[in-house]
């Protein structure tokens, strides 16, 4: 199935809102210029935003659709969402903050115990809503995407 990817359009935004609340993600000042949507057959399957927190890019409040999962939507709306960083400052670090590290080493994620921005060590800890443990810090190390 093919899907579309582009910037999210402000009747975009009820559908991000109700799903970032539904999946528990990351609702911490919410930006709508920051979010891609993904359509297929012009329905919404996928979102997802880039922040740029100057000197570095994070990639949060990823979702696909419960009904559209397991067909490769999610991996495409992370490629996509990291080379459009790249694409943006391709000298600025990608990161993310995760409960599952497969899904996102699978876009050429690395994970990282220390040496990255205190703010991700911050969100792992008060602003994702699982364990600590379960949380890790992943960094782009390019190439895969
Ligand atoms: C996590 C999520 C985005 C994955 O989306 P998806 O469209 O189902 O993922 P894909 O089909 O693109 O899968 C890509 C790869 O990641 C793996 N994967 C997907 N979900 C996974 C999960 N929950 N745990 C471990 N691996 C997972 C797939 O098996 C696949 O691996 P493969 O290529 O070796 O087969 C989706 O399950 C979701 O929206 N979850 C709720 C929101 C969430 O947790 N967001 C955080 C994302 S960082």
């Amino acid at each position: 199935m093919d899907i579309e990817i582009s910037k999210a359009r402000k009747e975009d935004f009820p559908y991000i809102r109700e799903k970032i609340k539904k999946y528990l993600l990351d609702s911490t000042g919410i930006d709508w210029a920051q979010f891609f949507v993904a359509r297929t057959e012009d329905k919404l399957v996928s979102f997802g935003r880039i922040i740029d927190h100057g000197d570095f890019f994070e990639i949060a409040s990823l979702g696909v659709d419960y009904y559209h999962r397991k067909k490769g939507f999610g991996r495409r709306m992370l490629d996509f969402l990291v080379q459009e960083a790249a694409r943006r400052d391709g000298q600025k670090p990608v990161y993310g903050v995760t409960h599952v590290e497969r899904f996102v080493a699978g876009c050429g994620f690395v994970r990282v115990e220390n040496n990255y921005p205190a703010y991700l060590d911050y969100k792992r800890k008060h602003i994702c809503r699982l364990d600590e443990s379960r949380i890790s810090v992943m960094k782009w190390a390019g190439g895969s995407a």
